[in-house]
């Protein structure tokens, strides 16, 4: 991008950002970070950027997810495991009923800073500042804590690079083995309270057993024992961002070193603002929340700002209204991007308008109200005649209690028992396989439609 500098969002407004009180402390932070290996390679993010031009075609579905917020309490191997782990069977799943690629990108690797609604909180009488996620301050309630430390960018590069190196694993090493994979569905849907899913995860056994029949097999096919999986976190915290920014000396672009894609948020999507002045001048797929806020007019500038040469796969717009709002706001900018002939990815983020406070006091998010906000986008899609592409969840592999509701139910009261998130509330593993049976019906219902509306 001619003329763009990785600093340049420094002169511009920004929002959600702390402000460091040791200047000196800040600035050697950068220069140690800046020093450091990139976490992700530019051919990666391009990769990436096709798999999602894909998406925006129709060809292959996106599924996104992960925690709210990493924190540096709950890292280790067995929790990046657990959710990798059930992201590749809801990827299975998901495979199934759409029949096409799924393309898996974690909320992982640096998803630590969060922009907040408040900037301070009141507990018990005493004012603190707001916790923003551990790559800034600490959840602990007390004043130290609180006090934004930019030695935290260090621990969490840290965090992100054994992160990623576990993932890289993972998607390699024989774990991701598709016949794998799907014994631990069956683990699942041989519970007696899911039974109504033993169809579909029987419907995949067939296929594979008829896959490895005719020659499929995975010491033949490299492909049946890998997987793809990226990395994406919202770019909020934009000293980390330029610190990791660096020039990909094949293309003379500059690439966000810090994961493949990166995401503005619905609170710091102002189009000239600083998110968006350092988002606009990488390389990366770009998420762009859209949340009831955004008018055509927001959404028509900011595509002009982040994709000026209406590259498809790079621009992901990542609605986020809440269930029972989906038909008041998406049908505007679907016109938007329509009237703009822009190329985009449109997917669901069926967590952060579906928010809210339970009878015993937690934050929660029930279960049918993430359902039927992917039904509703899913509805209205169908209705405009445009691409479904993905789905955007928070979730964890861990057996939390936090969202209420799915098959093995959690109540409003079972919510104290396992309630670990640093920031929002996640789907558990349960609940997330369950989603994915059901959004893979929703998926294979419309292929079906498309297919005899094709035939009559
Ligand atoms: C998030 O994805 O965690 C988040 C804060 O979302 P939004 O910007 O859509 O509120
Ligand atoms: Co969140």
């Amino acid at each position: 991008m001619t003329n763009w500098q990785k600093s340049d969002w420094r002169n511009k407004p920004r929002v959600q950002m702390p402000d460091y009180t040791d200047a000196a402390a800040l600035k050697a932070v950068e220069g140690r970070l800046a020093g450091y290996p990139p976490l992700v390679f530019a051919g990666e993010a391009r990769k990436l950027k096709s798999e999602l031009a894909a998406v925006s075609r129709g060809e292959a579905f996106l599924l996104q997810g992960g925690d709210c917020a990493e924190s540096f309490a709950e890292f280790s191997a067995d929790s990046i495991r657990d959710t990798f782990k059930v992201m590749l069977q809801m990827a299975m799943v998901l495979t199934y009923g759409a029949k096409v690629p799924v393309v898996k990108v974690g909320r992982m690797a640096g998803q630590m800073a969060k922009p907040r609604s408040a900037p301070t909180e009141t507990v018990d009488g005493i004012e603190l500042p707001s916790y923003r996620g551990d790559i800034i301050n600490g959840f602990e309630f007390t004043e130290g804590s609180r006090i934004p430390d930019p030695e935290r960018m260090l621990q969490a590069y840290l965090q992100a690079a054994a992160t990623l190196n576990l993932l890289r694993a993972f998607s390699t090493g024989g774990f991701a083995n598709v016949h794998e994979v799907h014994k631990w569905t069956l683990g699942f849907t041989d519970a007696n309270e899911v039974a109504k899913y033993s169809d579909m995860a029987s419907r995949i056994s067939d296929t594979l057993d008829f896959m490895e029949a005719a020659g499929l097999t995975t010491e033949t096919n490299h492909e049946l024992q890998t997987v793809d999986f990226y990395t994406s976190h919202e770019a909020l915290l934009l000293e980390y961002e330029e610190a990791l920014c660096r020039l990909d000396s094949t293309s003379g672009n500059w690439l966000a070193g810090s994961g493949h894609m990166i995401w503005i948020g619905d609170r710091t999507r102002q189009p000239d603002g600083a998110h968006v002045e350092f988002c606009r001048g990488v390389q990366n797929p770009i998420g762009l929340k859209c949340g009831p806020s955004m008018t055509s007019g927001h959404l028509k500038a900011l595509m002009a700002s982040l994709n000026p040469k209406n590259e498809a796969g790079r621009l992901t717009l990542i609605a986020r209204f809440g269930a029972g709002a989906v038909g008041e706001h998406l049908p505007r900018l679907i016109k938007a991007v329509e009237e703009e002939g822009a190329n985009v990815v449109w997917t669901c983020d069926a967590m952060h308008g579906n928010t809210i406070k339970s009878t015993t006091g937690y934050k929660t998010r029930p279960f049918e109200s993430v359902l039927r906000e992917v039904k509703e986008f899913f509805a209205v899609h169908n209705a405009e005649g445009t691409i479904p592409g993905g789905v955007h969840f928070e979730m964890t592999g861990k057996d939390v209690t936090e969202c209420t509701g799915g098959v093995r139910a959690v109540t409003d009261e079972d919510l104290s028992d396992r309630y670990h998130t640093a920031c929002d509330p996640r789907l558990n593993a349960s609940q997330s396989l369950e989603l994915a049976f059901l959004v893979a019906e929703e998926l294979s219902a419309r292929r079906n439609k498309m297919q005899q509306a094709k035939a009559g």
